[in-house]
């Protein structure tokens, strides 16, 4: 007789929903591969009422996830309803005290708690597995983990917020500003609760820090991604960037260099014909690379029922096949805190300046980026504006210390009016 693996889906939102439809429209597919009859036995949600658009009677209902997380009739936990603290991490260290599997699309609980966590699972001999966290339908955790498990990890990098690319890429194609299609994200139901974890980079730094842990070996630590948001980005940046060729992009980076682990999510400047320069709208792009292997791109839907609801039952099917690897591809006791690195490795960088419209303007503010080592690859400067002059200046590499340097000299040139942009532009 088939074997049965049974489900506890904590959370019927869009994904959870999603979940309860592929398991029930492609049961026997799934026992076809699994060689296990996937069976969903309890459900948790906040209302019982709402129509979710698939039939739920036939599975018993808590109210309370934690107790969903130690029924005996349980053998998966799988957490669907989202935060950081609360109930999803109540419940999953109920789950896992309970000698339960965890199946997760929690990328913030992971990225705060992942360590703990790991290791509290993993010494219970239980999985907690988590594909749906990081860009939703693209299988980049089992990339990482198990594609490219032969490799050592050289870099690691993503426009892993859909809101976020959405967001710059209308701002170009339909002349808005930021506030307006911020506001078109709303409508669309794009945003998460909190706005601020998209456009503030925060949702994407969770999963960054994610793939940084899997990738270089370390204990997952979002407190080091140095963290930019989006918001402060102009359709004037865009225009400018496109005529010196980028697309400017959120772009997260995460590379061990000689002086620590960097992690970063910030604005960048890719170049307009890169993969990453042609993604346009909601999508997400993760790009790996390893000294054996050199560069993998991956691209495909970041959110939504379907692509997420994948992710989750490619973990699920990896429980049911017996797949049991430990949460960041090797046990996490054992895992180090990387030294997080101190600055930005060097990188050429992007200015938009506005001077006053006088006689030696530009050998000063020349004058402040040579005085700080920084010497200048590209400059362009626009038709005068009443008294101000665009100027846009593309540098060589620099350290980003010796252009914070430069910066914080600009006032005292007299003829710098506004506040520059600087956005740094990555070599992908
Ligand atoms: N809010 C995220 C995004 C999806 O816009 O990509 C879930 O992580």
């Amino acid at each position: 007789m088939t074997e049965t693996l049974r489900l506890g889906i904590a959370g019927l939102g869009t994904v959870g929903a999603g979940v309860v439809k592929i398991l029930r429209r492609e049961a026997g597919l799934l026992t076809a591969r699994t060689g296990k009859k996937l069976e969903i036995t309890a459900v948790s949600a906040r209302s019982r009422d709402k129509d979710r658009g698939v039939p739920l009677s036939g599975y018993a209902w808590e109210t309370d996830p934690v107790a969903l997380a130690s029924r005996d009739d349980v053998d998966v936990f799988v957490e669907l309803m989202g935060g950081s603290d609360g109930p999803a991490k109540a419940a999953t260290e109920a789950a896992i005290a309970a000698g339960k599997d965890v199946v997760t699309a929690n990328k913030a609980l992971l990225a705060l708690h992942g360590q703990p966590l790991a290791c509290a699972a993993e010494a219970g001999g239980t999985v907690l597995r988590y594909e749906a966290a990081v860009a939703g339908g693209i299988p980049v955790i089992k990339a990482l983990t198990e594609g490219l498990a032969g490799n050592r990890i050289t870099r690691v990098m993503g426009v892993m917020n859909g809101t976020c690319n959405y967001i710059l890429t209308r701002m170009e194609a339909t002349r808005q500003g930021y506030n307006a299609l911020f506001e078109e994200c709303g409508r669309l139901g794009y945003l998460e609760a909190d706005p601020t974890l998209d456009v503030g980079g925060i949702d994407a730094g969770h999963k960054l820090a994610l793939l940084a842990s899997i990738a270089f070996g370390t204990q997952v630590d979002f407190g080091a991604v140095a963290l930019q948001g989006i918001q402060s980005i102009t359709l004037q940046d865009i225009d400018r960037a496109a005529d010196m060729g980028y697309k400017i992009k959120l772009l997260g980076v995460a590379q061990m260099t000689g002086r620590g682990l960097e992690q970063r999510m910030t604005p960048c400047l890719v170049p307009v014909g890169s993969p990453l320069g042609q993604l346009d709208g909601g999508t997400n792009m993760v790009i790996l690379e390893g000294d054996s292997v050199g560069q993998i791109v991956l691209r495909g839907a970041g959110a939504g029922e379907g692509p997420t609801a994948s992710a989750v039952l490619s973990d699920i099917c990896d429980i049911a096949r017996g797949i049991r690897l430990p949460t960041f591809g090797q046990p996490a006791a054992g895992l180090e805190a990387a030294p997080p690195a101190s600055a930005a490795s060097p990188a050429p960088y992007y200015l938009r300046l506005t001077l006053k419209d006088k006689p030696g303007a530009l050998a000063k503010v020349a004058t402040a980026l040579g005085d700080n080592g920084i010497s200048i690859d590209r400059m362009r400067q626009y038709k005068h504006d009443d008294q101000d002059v665009p100027v846009l200046i593309v540098t060589h590499v620099t350290a980003r210390p010796s252009l914070d340097a430069a910066l914080a000299a600009l006032p005292a040139t007299g003829v710098v009016t506004g506040l520059p942009v600087a956005l740094r532009i990555e070599d992908v």
